[in-house]
């Protein structure tokens, strides 16, 4: 059903010290050694990048952060420049969390200027969108979603849309156990498409890559890539262990 090459990236969020990430790389890359066909990536703490650049060096799998400023360097106390994510060794990087966008205060205007910086400087954006539970309760969720991706995409040409990534991540469902129907996840999946092709044009919407993120397990994956919108998952507390998270690629990699 996935029409695009599909994509699992874990998110560890605010997990794991140098040694577990270690760890974790070593056991990951034997247990996905003999994957093909699925682009793998492991968006990891700032502090745990260098050691899984060392660990993951030559391999598939790709390496991310979860976040950079949206400045190139100076004065700003603190936050990480996309030359200093590259450097240490990420091809990919997460924009707009909920998280970041809930807790920190990131805005529609801040994910824009990081998503075009990180196109800039050659990095892969994974750029998060996705409702409160009280704004799907109100039944806002598909305008919310629409204009969450218009402000972060807007501009972008095809050529950059063909690196971008975006994640659908309803917040209601993250680290909840209370994931999208497939229904649901596909309908603003394909939102988000159209939504692209609006900016850009179909053929642009149909190269761009949409994951849908939100409780997603080894149990859940395969329905959700079987919708036909939806081509792979941003994963949270399923991508800590790498038993859990390799079986769950194993059963996306069944399902397309
Ligand atoms: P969970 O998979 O833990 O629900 O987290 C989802 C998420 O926020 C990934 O970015």
């Amino acid at each position: 059903m996935v029409k695009r090459v599909p994509f699992i990236a874990g998110n560890w969020k605010m997990n794991k010290l140098t040694g577990e990430a270690q760890a974790f790389a070593r056991e990951f890359k034997a247990l996905t050694r003999e994957f093909a066909g699925v682009d793998i990536a492991i968006c990891a703490p700032f502090t745990c990048l260098t050691v899984l650049r060392d660990e993951l060096q030559g391999g598939p799998i790709l390496l991310g952060a979860q976040n950079m400023f949206y400045e190139q360097s100076g004065a700003y106390t603190g936050e990480i420049s996309p030359a200093m994510i590259l450097d240490a060794g990420c091809a990919a990087v997460i924009i707009g969390h909920s998280e970041r966008r809930e807790i920190i205060g990131e805005t529609d205007e801040t994910v824009a200027r990081k998503t075009r910086l990180a196109l800039e400087a050659g990095l892969r954006p994974i750029v998060c969108v996705g409702e409160t539970l009280a704004v799907r309760e109100e039944k806002r969720a598909v305008p919310h979603v629409r204009a969450q991706v218009e402000k972060a995409l807007a501009g972008l040409g095809p050529d950059d849309l063909s690196r971008v990534t975006v994640a659908y991540e309803p917040i209601w469902a993250i680290g909840t156990g209370r994931t999208a129907t497939a229904a649901d996840a596909q309908e603003i999946c394909a939102l988000v498409r159209g939504t692209i092709a609006g900016l850009a044009g179909a053929a642009a919407a149909e190269k761009t890559r949409v994951l849908y993120g939100g409780s997603v397990k080894a149990d859940n994956i395969a329905e959700l890539l079987g919708t036909g919108d939806i081509d792979g998952a941003l994963v949270g507390g399923a991508s800590l262990n790498a038993a859990d998270f390799a079986e769950l690629i194993r059963r996306a990699l069944v399902a397309v």
